[in-house]
C-alpha cells in the first residue's frame, strides 16, 4: 500500500466582471484609467506594512500586519516548529479536543465572525448535531458574547449545565471549555458573558482552580482587563492578538486558527491559501490581479453606476457566514466620513424568494457579486422517482436523475441571464470547491481588497472610531454616576 498521500488541490479562485462591462455602464476605458491609481493604492497598502514595521505609524490607526501574517506564521512553523505560534495553537487545540466535547467562543465583531465563517464553510454543516464519533472526536463549537440576549444565553446554559443527574463529572461528553476573545479585553458584551460562563464553569469543575484555568483560553492584547484575568486565573494557554492586526483582520491569528483547529479544520492549508492570495496580490499585474480587479469594479460601479449597495450573493449555504464576516469588514473599514458602500449578504437561491424581486426590478443601486462554487464536497444527489405514487403528481418525472449541481447551475445561469437582460451589474468570484485552501484565499482577497479600496478613496481602513459613540452612551446609562 502506498504511503504517499495525494497532494490536495491548490487551484486558484478567480474573479470575472465581464457581465458588469456588458451592461455598458462601466466603459473599459474607465478600467484602464484606474490602472495607475490601483497600482498606487497597492504600493501604499504594502508601504503601510513597512511603515508599521519601522515604528513610523503616526497617530492614525494602522493595522496592516495581516497582509504577510499567513506567510510569517508558516515560515516560523517550518523553521522553529516547537517554538512557533502555530505549534502552540495546534498543541492547545489538541489538548482541548482531548479533554472537552464543547468549546464556547466568546467574542463580538472581528473577535468571532471570522471563526464563524471558518466553522460554517469548512466543517460538516451539522457538525454540532453529530455524535462525538461522527465528529472524529472534535468538540462542538458554540458562540456567545456577541450580543446581550437573555434567552439565547439561557439556552446555551441549558446545554452547558444539564439538569442534575444527567451529567457525570468525569464524562467527557459533559466537559466544556471557553475561548474568550477580545483584543481590547474590555468589550462589555464579551466581558459579561465571560463572567456568566466562568461562574458555570467553576461550578462544573467543582471549584477546582487548576481545572478551571485549563478550561479557559483567553485570546487578547498584551495588556488589559482580560489579560489581567488570565494572569489571575493562571490559564496555561493564553494567546495574543499581535500588534498591527486589528479585530476584523484577525482571522488568521489564534482568534480564528485556534477554534478552527479544535474543530478539525486544516489551518496550515488555510494559511497556505491566504499566503497564495497575498503573493498574487503583490505580483500579478492589475489586469490579472483578482484583488485589484475586484476593487476596480466595485469602485467604478459605485462611481459610474450609483451602485452603493454591494450584494455578496453566495450560491452555497456554507459561505453565508463568510458574507456576514465581510459585511462587518467592509462596514467598519470604509463606512467613514459619510462614505463607503453598504455590503449585504444574500444566499441564493434562498433569497431569490425574498430579495430577487428587488434585485431584478428595484432601485438601480446594487452591484451583485456572486460567490460560486465549482464542485460540491460530497457526492452529487440526483432526483429520485416519486415514492408512494406512480402518478407523477409533482410533474417532475422528466427530471429524474438530474443532479443537484446541475439544478443549481441552471439557477445560477438563469439568474445571471435575468439580471443581464435588464442591465443589472453582476460579477462572479469562483471557488473551484469549498475547502481550507480556497477559503483561505477568499478571506485574504477580501481583506486586501478592503484596505486597497480605502487607500484608493482616501479612507483609512483601520480603526472604527464611530463604534465608540454607542459604547459611551450605553455605559452612561449603566453607570449614571460614573
Ligand atoms: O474589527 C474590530 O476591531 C471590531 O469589530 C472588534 O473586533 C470588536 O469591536 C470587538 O473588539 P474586542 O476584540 O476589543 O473585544
Amino acid at each position: 500500500m502506498s504511503v504517499v498521500r495525494p497532494k490536495p488541490p491548490e487551484d486558484p479562485i478567480s474573479y470575472d466582471a465581464a457581465a458588469v462591462l456588458a451592461t455598458g455602464g462601466m466603459p473599459q476605458a474607465d478600467l484602464v484609467g484606474l490602472i495607475e491609481p490601483l497600482e498606487a493604492a497597492r504600493r501604499e497598502s504594502l508601504a503601510d506594512l513597512e511603515r508599521w514595521r519601522s515604528g513610523n505609524a503616526g497617530v492614525d490607526p494602522l493595522d496592516p500586519a495581516f497582509i504577510d501574517l499567513p506567510e510569517r506564521l508558516l515560515a516560523d512553523y517550518g523553521t522553529t516548529r516547537p517554538e512557533s505560534e502555530l505549534f502552540a495553537i495546534l498543541r492547545a487545540a489538541k489538548r482541548l479536543r482531548e479533554t472537552v466535547d464543547r468549546v464556547v467562543v466568546l467574542g463580538i465583531g472581528g473577535s468571532y465572525m471570522g471563526t464563524r465563517a471558518l466553522f460554517e464553510s469548512c466543517c460538516h454543516p451539522f457538525h454540532n448535531e453529530l455524535s462525538r464519533g461522527e465528529r472524529g472526536g472534535r468538540p462542538r463549537l458554540s458562540f456567545e458574547g456577541y450580543n446581550i440576549d437573555n434567552d439565547s444565553a439561557q439556552g446555551l446554559l441549558d446545554l452547558l449545565t444539564p439538569a442534575a443527574g444527567r451529567a457525570d463529572a468525569d464524562d467527557l461528553l459533559a466537559q466544556w471549555a471557553m475561548l474568550v476573545v477580545s483584543k481590547s479585553g474590555g468589550t462589555l458584551e464579551t466581558a459579561v458573558a465571560t463572567r456568566l460562563l466562568l461562574q458555570k464553569l467553576a461550578a462544573a469543575v467543582g471549584q477546582d482552580a487548576a481545572r478551571l484555568a485549563e478550561r479557559v483560553v483567553p485570546i487578547t492584547g498584551a495588556s488589559g482587563k482580560l489579560a489581567s484575568l488570565a494572569t489571575t486565573l493562571g490559564c496555561p494557554d493564553v494567546f495574543g492578538i499581535p500588534d498591527g492586526v486589528g479585530g476584523r483582520f484577525s482571522v488568521f491569528t489564534a482568534v480564528g486558527l485556534l477554534p478552527a483547529s479544535v474543530v478539525g479544520i486544516d489551518v496550515v492549508r488555510l494559511l497556505e491559501g491566504a499566503a497564495a492570495m497575498t503573493r498574487r496580490f503583490r505580483e500579478a499585474p492589475v489586469a490579472e490581479n483578482p484583488v485589484l480587479q475586484y476593487v476596480a469594479v466595485c469602485h467604478l460601479a459605485e462611481q459610474r453606476m450609483g451602485a452603493t449597495i454591494r450584494v455578496l450573493s453566495s450560491w452555497s449555504n456554507r459561505l453565508e457566514a463568510v458574507g456576514l464576516w465581510y459585511d462587518q469588514l467592509l462596514s467598519e473599514s470604509l463606512g467613514k466620513d459619510e462614505k463607503g458602500a453598504t455590503p449585504l449578504t444574500a444566499v441564493t437561491t434562498r433569497d431569490l424568494h425574498s430579495r430577487g424581486q428587488q434585485h431584478q426590478e428595484g432601485r438601480r443601486d446594487k452591484l451583485i457579486t456572486n460567490l460560486c462554487v465549482g464542485e460540491p464536497r460530497r457526492d452529487p444527489l440526483t432526483l429520485p422517482g416519486l415514492a408512494g405514487s406512480a402518478g407523477n403528481e409533482d410533474q417532475l418525472d422528466d427530471l429524474i436523475g438530474t443532479a443537484w449541481p446541475t439544478m443549481l447551475e441552471a439557477a445560477t445561469d438563469g439568474t445571471n441571464e435575468a439580471y443581464a437582460s435588464v442591465g443589472r451589474p453582476t460579477a462572479t468570484i469562483s471557488l473551484p470547491r469549498i475547502d481550507e485552501h480556497t477559503v483561505g484565499q477568499l478571506l485574504q482577497m477580501l481583506m486586501l481588497a478592503t484596505v486597497v479600496e480605502g487607500r484608493l478613496v482616501g479612507t483609512n481602513p483601520y480603526g472604527q472610531p464611530g463604534v465608540e459613540a454607542y459604547k459611551k452612551l450605553m455605559m452612561k446609562r449603566l453607570r449614571p454616576e460614573g
